[in-house]
Parts: C-alpha cells; sequence; structure tokens
C-alpha cells in the first residue's frame, strides 16, 4: 500500500485514535438570524459542543475530547492568547493517549497561527486546524465537513511528522503556504507556488508532498509569554516615512515592510527604514503580491541597506517568524537572513 494514503477506519470505537479539539471562534462557530445571509453574523458565539454534535459521524473517524479554549473572531486574536494556545496544543500532545489536536479558527488571521504553530508545536503527532466561510447556522454551511475532515487527518497515521496543517474544502495545505486569497468563497485558501499537501475526501486522506522546510521538533523556537514588538508597513504610490518614524520612535524591535512586486520600496519609505536599521531595528522587506519570491538584494540592495528578505513567507508570516527570532535571540541581518532562508 502507498504509505502516503490512509482509508476510512472501521476499527471498533475504543481503538480509534483520540483527538482534541480546541475551539478558539470564527465563523465556524458563527450564528446569523437569517440562514441566508452568509456576511451579516456574529463569528464565535457557537459552543464547541454544539458544533460537534452536528457532526455525528466523528464518532466513526475517532474518539473526541473537546475545550473552549477562546471565543474570539480571529481578526481580535492577541499575542496572549496565541501563547495559550500554543502552551495547551504542546501539553495535549505530551500526553499518553492523545494522537491529535484539531483548532476550530476563524479564516482571517488563520494563516498566521497556524505557520506560528508550525514552528513551535514540540511534537510529531499530527495538528490539523479548521475554518469555515459560512457561519453554522447558513444554509450550506462549510463547517461541518470541514471540521470532519480536520479530525480524520488527525486521526490518520499518515499525517504523523507533516508539520501543522489547515484542512480546508477538501484539501489538506502546509501551515507554512497556506493564503487567505477570497473574503467570500468556501475555497477561500491556497498554497500559492507550491501546491497544496493532499486531499481529504470521504474519510480517504492522502498526501502529495512534504514539507521540506524544517518545523515543529526541528525548529529553534520556543513558546513564550514575551513577544518582541514587530509591525507592518506597506510601501504604495506616494507613501510617507511617517509610519515608519512613528514606530522607531514607539521603540519597536522589528518592521515588516509589505513592499510593491519584488519587495521593491518607494524611496521615501526605504530611507526611514534605511535609518530605523540605523536605529537598531530589524527590518524584513516582503511583498504585498501575495505569491512569489523576495529576492534577496534584488529589487534593493539587503545588503547595503541592512535590510532581511522574506523570501516565499508573505508579510504577516514573516512577522510571525521575526517574532520568533528575536525571542530567541537572533539578531543582526547575517543571522536573520539565515533564519528567513531556513524557516
Ligand atoms: C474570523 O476570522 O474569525 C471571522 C471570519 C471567518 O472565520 O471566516
Amino acid at each position: 500500500m502507498n504509505s502516503s494514503i490512509s482509508f476510512p477506519s472501521h476499527a471498533a470505537s475504543d481503538t480509534l485514535p483520540c483527538i482534541a479539539v480546541l475551539a478558539t471562534g470564527g465563523t465556524i462557530a458563527g450564528s446569523a438570524a437569517d440562514p441566508a445571509n452568509t456576511s451579516g453574523y456574529q463569528a464565535g458565539v457557537v459552543g464547541v459542543e454544539r458544533l460537534l454534535s452536528a457532526v455525528p459521524a466523528l464518532s466513526s473517524v475517532a474518539r473526541v475530547q473537546a475545550e473552549q479554549l477562546a471565543s474570539v473572531d480571529s481578526k481580535d486574536i492577541s499575542l496572549a492568547l496565541w501563547s495559550a494556545l500554543a502552551q495547551r496544543v504542546n501539553t495535549l500532545l505530551a500526553t499518553d493517549g492523545i494522537d491529535g489536536v484539531v483548532i476550530t479558527h476563524g479564516t482571517d488571521t488563520l494563516e498566521e497561527t497556524a505557520y506560528l504553530l508550525h514552528l513551535t508545536v514540540k511534537s510529531t503527532k499530527p495538528v490539523v486546524l479548521t475554518a469555515a466561510m459560512r457561519p453554522s447556522t447558513s444554509l450550506s454551511a462549510d463547517g461541518p465537513l470541514n471540521l470532519l475532515n480536520a479530525v480524520t487527518v488527525a486521526a490518520s497515521a499518515v499525517a504523523h511528522g507533516q508539520g501543522v496543517m489547515v484542512a480546508f474544502n477538501n484539501r489538506i495545505h502546509s501551515a507554512r503556504d497556506i493564503v487567505k486569497t477570497s473574503t467570500y468563497t468556501v475555497n477561500a485558501f491556497e498554497s500559492p507556488e507550491v501546491g497544496v499537501l493532499g486531499w481529504v475526501q470521504d474519510g480517504r486522506v492522502e498526501f502529495q508532498r512534504k514539507v521540506l522546510r524544517p518545523h515543529t521538533v526541528d525548529t529553534e523556537f520556543v513558546i513564550g509569554a514575551n513577544w518582541p514588538h514587530v509591525e507592518i508597513v506597506a510601501s504604495y504610490a506616494g507613501a510617507s516615512r511617517i509610519a515608519v518614524d512613528a514606530l522607531v520612535t514607539a521603540g519597536v524591535r522589528g518592521i515588516v515592510v509589505a513592499g510593491t512586486g519584488n519587495g521593491s520600496i518607494h524611496t521615501t519609505v526605504q530611507q526611514g527604514l534605511a535609518d530605523a536599521v540605523a536605529h537598531g531595528v530589524a527590518v524584513v522587506r516582503g511583498s504585498r503580491v501575495g505569491s512569489g519570491h523576495v529576492m534577496r538584494n534584488g529589487a534593493a540592495s539587503d545588503d547595503a541597506l541592512g535590510f532581511i528578505s522574506a523570501g516565499t513567507l508573505n508579510p504577516y508570516k514573516a512577522r510571525v517568524l521575526l517574532m520568533l527570532a528575536l525571542a530567541a535571540g537572533a539578531a543582526g541581518p547575517v543571522v536573520l537572513q539565515r533564519v528567513f532562508d531556513t524557516y
């Protein structure tokens, strides 16, 4: 049998894997007065027990234990909640008898949380995030099947060692690569350039590729309570350096710039960022384009300016990596570029 495929299990229920479901809120836990209204609703108000009870088929896939960790719209995720979530996931995975973790989350910042966990979870057991674009009360809600598929992946033997994943719309994405690309469709996520890790459908889990960059047990990062202050600025026509100068005055440790094209930066903003480097601020050059690679020393001379290239990470994920790297004691453009080239 191909080792990257697993099929539906018909095991007796007491031999099924045990999967912990951590709920954090999001549209998957959203509720609307009108079932036909898919944009006017409140996210994060339906409890995890109700979400699970909408999916009776879960009982033939796994033994599920549920926890309501938070009930937030993911636009409001805080650094404190990130710390609590990562610590809880690590504690659960270190527990004998827990075979994997599923996290229900809002779609809006899912790619950031997923990448954070990908770099800080210390286990090879599967961690799978899922979400929904339509509230739980909606006609054709997408949450229940996404939840079933996420638990199916987390319960699958072939999902071990793949890093943190996202199961969404029948696809399995790596946390490193996934980005939200639609404001409203149920096919809201892509992994630009590299594609999905695999698929999950009707209980069958199939992996197509592996993530080559180090993750989980192979990173130098641990989750703590202290988060270096890192912010994001954008470059655009007519941009000024006001935001950059204000951030330096506020004492930030790092700035990620969402540049144009291949990470090019308006001359005025670029001068502000060069001055920020002179004040000891780490500056990472990313792109607002949404896919592709920011080439080191391409659209700006990183060597001369003291910048770091974000490579294939979008600005939001680059911020996550920069915060973790600074918290781990990495300093200076040479060391930080090694971090960005590695992860
Ligand atoms: C959220 O991110 O919490 C709201 C939007 C969504 O889940 O689709």
